[in-house]
């Protein structure tokens, strides 16, 4: 253990992390998964148990919404009896001492918001809104779990997910881009990177920045920038690289 936290001690010397730092933290499935949710690729992940195709698109919706509509609503059920876990609370954290920290998710759980987190942009929608199939696309906050065919929002239209589905336009992107873009530091969390475009965010640093990963696994993803990868899961490696930083940021 003592080897990782000397590793990532060096990394943050050589990155020249300061207080007035603008971090960026990109996260993924895997960052829930010590708080008990499953992730989708993993083995006994979501996308082994439920065909993409038959609850995250848009066809499935027009084909079955009922169906959609209670893959949602499994999601949301667990998502209500999890609280966020330590690396959840670390990144937290770390505003204390970094006022300029951005926190990109794809994930639509709302785990990071629990654990204190303020800006937390989410690329692939949200669990707790739903959204008219209305032109207004209005976005309600949803107080339960349940969402179900004859929920309409007040101009009559059937509400569905807040959720990006496969095929759609990830509307946030362009504003994680400008956040990556801008960042003096990134730091990846429990992603495949398998997920276009979210994954090709890795390609919006800085010129000669590396990017630190933590996870258990290697990706696939073949980035232009570097990356250091620490096969750590979501809440040791976080918990070190918090403790770390936070040696860094304001006394
Ligand atoms: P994946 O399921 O593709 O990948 C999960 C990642 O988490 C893998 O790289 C695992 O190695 C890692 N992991 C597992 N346990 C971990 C732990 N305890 N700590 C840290 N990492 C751990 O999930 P995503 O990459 O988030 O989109 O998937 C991207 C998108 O694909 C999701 O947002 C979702 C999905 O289809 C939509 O539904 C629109």
């Amino acid at each position: 253990m003592n080897n990782w936290i000397n590793s990532i001690e060096n990394f943050v010397n050589e990155a020249r992390v300061r207080p007035e730092s603008k971090i960026v933290v990109f996260t993924g499935a895997g960052m829930s998964a010590e708080s008990g949710l499953s992730t989708f690729r993993d083995n006994g992940g979501l996308w082994e148990e439920h065909r993409i195709e038959e609850v995250a698109s848009i066809e499935a919706w027009h084909r079955d919404s009922s169906k959609v509509l209670e893959f949602y609503n499994q999601r949301r059920r667990q998502l209500l009896k999890v609280v966020p876990n330590v690396g959840h609370l670390a990144i937290a954290k770390l505003q204390d001492q970094f006022p300029h920290i951005n926190v990109i998710t794809q994930n639509v759980d709302d785990l990071h918001e629990r654990a204190g987190q303020k800006s937390v942009l989410h690329l692939h929608g949200e669990l707790r809104l739903a959204r008219s199939t209305g032109p207004s696309e209005a976005v309600f906050s949803l107080a339960g779990s349940e969402l179900i065919e004859g929920d309409l929002c007040p101009e009559g239209f059937q509400l569905r997910p807040h959720i990006v589905w496969f095929g759609e336009v990830v509307t946030a992107f362009d504003k994680a881009a400008l956040l990556v873009e801008d960042c003096d530091l990134l730091i990846v969390v429990g992603t495949s990177l398998a997920v276009f475009p979210a994954a090709n965010l890795l390609n919006y640093v800085k010129l000669g920045l590396e990017i630190l990963l933590i996870d258990p696994e290697e990706p696939s993803f073949n980035a232009k920038a570097s990356i250091y990868h620490y096969p750590l899961k979501a809440a040791q490696g976080l918990e070190q690289l918090a403790e770390v930083l936070m040696s860094k940021g304001i006394k």
